[in-house]
């Protein structure tokens, strides 16, 4: 259903894609993951005609979406971080005017609309204008709206970031249900987790190449299962800490932008290891602000496969409120425990 070869894309200095292909069946869902600038929007972009690649193609369903816009954009519909909708008009007004932009009849626009809002739970607010919304009443506003073309391709470019977890997990209900309805999905993120639950298969991009594909299991497998993680008290010490667990099970990673030791559980059961790094640590009297075991985060799998931590990536947005990187929960704990410090320095 999307077929993408050798696509190149730069901005002055700035390669934001390097020759990337991917390919994803029809009906299902593909998650393309990677921090911020890693060339995610960019990639959208282009399968959305808004932007012309340097070099390479990209078909929907076989159309070329750079000799035929037109007929590519009746394929897809497109939904973003950053709700595209109109303040002053009511949801309804939205949905009923995306409809006419498509060239429906106005019996037609309002019964797509009147569909989209049930379906997105938004009747009751159908009639409100946009700017009594909430967030991810706006977000789902938005997915509708893309919903209106009936589109057989549907690209969401980071469609939860920055939602809250009850509203995310209803977008990824809706999602789920479409997919079902035999909609293929693009979505781009920076959670681990959402591309767990949604993707069929996941690419991995970072710094505008693919660092990874597979299924979700595959790169966690790739990262070593679960990772015991380990805060020292004292920052100075983490290769030292690191040599200590070298050999009791995965390679131990350091991640010097979080002060953490992290180690991959591999083939061994993940108390053993909690147990046998909890014992080292105290037998060298090394002091501990945490000791935690977690599923492999992004960072996580960033780290093992880049040897950088994927916050370490800088943006221009990099401190912004939606920024998904910065809300991670690693990094909002990151945030608190320096804030922390911090107070107990001053
Ligand atoms: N219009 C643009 N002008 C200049 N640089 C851009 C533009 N769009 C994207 N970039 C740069 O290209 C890189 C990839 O950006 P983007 O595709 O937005 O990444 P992502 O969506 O994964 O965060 C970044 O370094 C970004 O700053
Ligand atoms: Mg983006």
């Amino acid at each position: 259903m999307i077929e993408v070869r050798g696509l190149a894309k730069s901005f002055g200095n700035t390669k934001a894609l390097t020759g990337v292909d991917l390919v994803v069946e029809p009906g299902t869902v593909h998650g393309l993951l990677g921090p911020n600038g890693a060339g995610k929007t960019t990639l959208v972009r282009i399968l959305a005609t808004l932007l012309r690649p340097d070099s390479g193609s990209a078909f929907i369903n076989g159309v070329d979406v750079v000799a035929r816009p037109n007929k590519a954009r009746e394929l897809i519909g497109l939904a973003g971080q950053y709700a595209a909708v109109d303040e002053l008009l009511t949801g309804r007004e939205n949905l009923e005017m995306v409809g006419r932009l498509y060239g429906l009849s106005r019996k037609e626009a309002r019964v797509r609309a009147t569909d989209a809002l049930e379906r997105l739970t938004l009747t009751d607010a159908a009639n409100r204008p946009v700017k009594t919304y909430s967030g991810g009443m706006r977000r789902r506003l938005d997915l509708g709206a893309s919903l209106v073309g009936r589109p057989m391709v549907l690209i969401l470019d980071e469609p939860t970031t920055g939602l809250d977890p009850r509203t995310r997990a209803q977008l990824w209900d809706f999602i789920t249900e479409l997919v079902r309805e035999g909609t293929t999905v693009l979505l781009t993120t920076q959670y681990l987790e959402e591309a767990d639950i949604l993707a069929d298969r996941i690419m991995v991009l970072d710094h505008g190449r693919v660092i990874a594909e597979g299924t979700a299991d595959e790169l966690k497998a790739r990262q070593g299962g679960d990772v015991v993680d380990v805060k020292a008290e004292d920052p100075a010490m983490l290769s030292k800490i690191a040599e200590m667990l070298t050999g009791i099970a995965g390679t131990p990673q350091i991640d010097e932008r979080s002060g953490r030791v992290l180690v991959p559980v591999g083939d061994r059961r993940g108390v053993d290891v909690l147990t046998t790094v909890a014992l080292t640590m105290s037998d060298h009297d090394i002091a501990l602000d945490d000791l935690a075991i977690h599923r492999p985060s992004l960072d996580d799998v960033f780290l093992a496969l880049t040897g950088h931590g994927a916050a370490d990536v800088e943006t221009e947005d990099s401190d912004s409120e939606l920024d998904g990187v910065d809300s991670t929960p690693q990094n909002r704990r990151a945030r608190r425990r320096a804030a922390k410090s911090a107070g107990k320095a001053a």
